[in-house]
């Protein structure tokens, strides 16, 4: 057991800044800054609805998911040629980087682009060029999870996957995404139960906006391995214990349920309560360029708001390789990195 070293309350705002991580919950089209969508609409003449920069980021003021997610999916629409994948997944990598993320684990939403007649494999080869090319010049690992849009069909799905099936050494897992109420996890049961098969990692967004019952049924009828949200499960005395008894990682996205009203402030979040329970809950950006900041700054804003301490934030981090898809050895080499640093940092 990590025995973590006294630091002193000032100086932990620079301990979560410093403390390598990893990011487990970052949707790529939701790290497009306004001056790249405005680039890029630029570059492949695609017209948008806003006259410029400051009128685009006007916007982005939302009410709940479905509020943000049409104006993310028309932001996604300046994306056509495998450069522009490359070009958005190489700047998300930079900025990781500089907030100390060792590890990403990138969802892309591949039903975006293909129903505007973009190639799967334009998509893919652009984001996982991105993602070699970050690991040679900025040393840090990641890879690429498909995501099925959960307000389409089951049949739309299995396209998708079949679509994929010649790239599928290039993604780790798939994911599940979108609007959530109305479109529980059961509808996904036979392509999740194919994924599987085919000895993909699974998870699922579930418990963002929607009930307890789509955690329970992404667990069990899905299997998945990892829940994207999970904040309602609070409200699920015996759903707590099972995710706290299995270890089921929960990605949680402070600034993003700030910003989607799942929680009116960053005071009443309950990430501490989830960690406080014995869950493995981590910490991610979801859409950073969306929701006011990338991962550090959903470090730095929820522990300032909620009073947490240096053993939460370890705890965090050390979640957050351990719930990621990396083989052991890497894994025990992050955790070993982690502890060094907070020695160090002590
Ligand atoms: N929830 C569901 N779908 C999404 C999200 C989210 O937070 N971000 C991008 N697609
Ligand atoms: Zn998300």
């Amino acid at each position: 057991m990590f025995k973590v070293p006294p630091v002193f309350a000032r100086r932990l705002q620079e301990l979560l800044r410093a403390m390598p991580k990893a990011e487990l919950h970052i949707h790529i089209e939701g790290s497009l800054e306004p001056e790249l969508i405005f680039a890029l609409a630029q570059r492949n003449d695609v017209p948008l609805p806003y006259a410029s920069v400051e009128a685009l980021r006007q916007a982005y003021a939302f009410t709940n998911l479905q509020s943000f997610l049409d104006i993310y999916y028309a932001g996604a629409s300046v994306l056509l040629h495998e450069q522009d994948f490359y070009d958005m997944a190489r700047a998300y990598l930079a900025r990781a980087a500089m907030d100390n993320v060792a590890h990403a684990e990138i969802f892309f939403d591949p039903q975006t682009h293909t129903a505007r007649g973009v190639a799967i494999e334009t998509v893919i080869n652009g984001l996982h060029r991105a993602c070699e090319d970050a690991r040679s010049e900025l040393g840090i690992s990641s890879t690429l999870i498909l995501c099925f849009l959960r307000h389409l069909s089951e049949a739309s799905a299995f396209e998708t996957l079949e679509q994929a099936q010649p790239l599928l050494d290039k993604i780790v897992g798939v994911g599940l995404d979108s609007s959530e109420l109305g479109h529980p996890p059961e509808k996904f049961a036979h392509v999740f139960a194919r994924c599987r098969e085919l000895g993909l990692h699974l998870v699922a967004h579930a418990g963002e906006e929607g009930p307890p019952a789509y955690i329970w049924s992404a667990l069990d009828v899905l299997k998945v391995e990892r829940i994207d949200h999970g904040v309602q499960a609070m409200h699920d005395a015996a759903l707590m214990q099972r995710l706290a008894q299995d270890r089921i990682p929960l990605t949680v996205c402070p600034l993003s349920n700030q910003k989607l009203c799942v929680f009116p402030d960053l005071k009443n979040h309950n990430l501490r309560q989830l960690l406080d329970a014995g869950l493995c809950a981590t910490v991610n950006s979801d859409d950073p360029a969306y929701f006011g900041g990338y991962i550090n700054e959903n470090f730095t804003q929820v522990f300032a708001a909620t009073d947490m301490t240096a053993r939460h934030a370890y705890q965090l981090a050390f979640n957050s390789f351990e719930a990621s898809f990396l083989p052991a050895p890497r894994k025990a080499e992050l955790i070993a990195r982690l502890q060094a640093h907070i020695h160090a940092f002590a």
